[in-house]
């Protein structure tokens, strides 16, 4: 398919580009960076439409068919990635100005993981919470993180735990649908650019 003026191929299982994909793509289409980092990358829509900004991308999957998937579609655009198989930071050293994500964010009954494409668990914040309680670790001085969520699973709660650990975060990009809404927050380290009054 043609996204964007990209040719993107969907691999067999692996989750096809949808409106969250594109949500989070408009969230970060401003954007620049040394280092960027897309994980749960899927197809690699996400990363690969702002690569020609970003100097370094690294990309990382779960599912090892979406990782090469990833792989195939910067290479059939010209551009370059580092795709690493892995579980969200666990792979990962080092810090970055760009962080992306569009995780498995819908919560699916019992827990048990139906799709590794969309479930988040029993409440779907499973992969939310992991990725907010690290992010701030892997932050450059000055980076920001942009997240996708959806509204069936907190996002006071998300931003409320962001705060929490040390980020100032906020709501950048909101798509309404008749059951849901998908947001994108955008997080930084606090004190960065934040314009957040501290209270004793
Ligand atoms: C909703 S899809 C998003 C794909 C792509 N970024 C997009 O926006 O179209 C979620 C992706 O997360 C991957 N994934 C699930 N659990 C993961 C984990 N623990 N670590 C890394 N990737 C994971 C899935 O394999 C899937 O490719």
């Amino acid at each position: 398919m043609r996204i964007r003026g990209l040719e993107i191929r969907v691999f067999e299982g692996v989750y096809p580009p949808s409106e969250d994909t594109f949500l989070l793509m408009d969230a970060v289409s401003g954007e620049k960076a040394e280092r960027g980092l897309e994980l749960c990358s899927g197809t690699g829509a996400v990363g690969l439409s702002i690569a020609s900004r970003v100097g370094g991308m690294v990309a990382v999957d779960l599912n090892p068919v979406a990782a090469m998937n990833t792989l195939a579609n910067y290479r059939r655009n010209g551009m370059q990635v580092h795709v690493v198989v892995g579980d969200l930071f666990s792979p990962i050293r080092g810090e970055f100005d760009l962080i992306m994500m569009n995780p498995p964010y819908l919560p699916d009954g019992d827990g048990t993981p139906a799709d590794l494409s969309w479930s988040g668990g029993a409440s779907g914040r499973a992969i939310i919470d992991r990725f907010i309680s690290e992010v701030g670790d892997f932050l450059s001085p000055g980076g920001r993180a942009y997240m996708l969520q959806s509204s069936l699973n907190g996002i006071v709660e998300s931003i409320e735990r962001a705060e929490s650990e040390g980020l100032d975060a906020k709501v950048v990009g909101r798509r309404d649908f008749e059951f849901e809404s998908l947001v994108v927050i955008r997080m930084e380290r606090m004190g960065q650019g934040s314009t957040r009054i501290w209270k004793s």
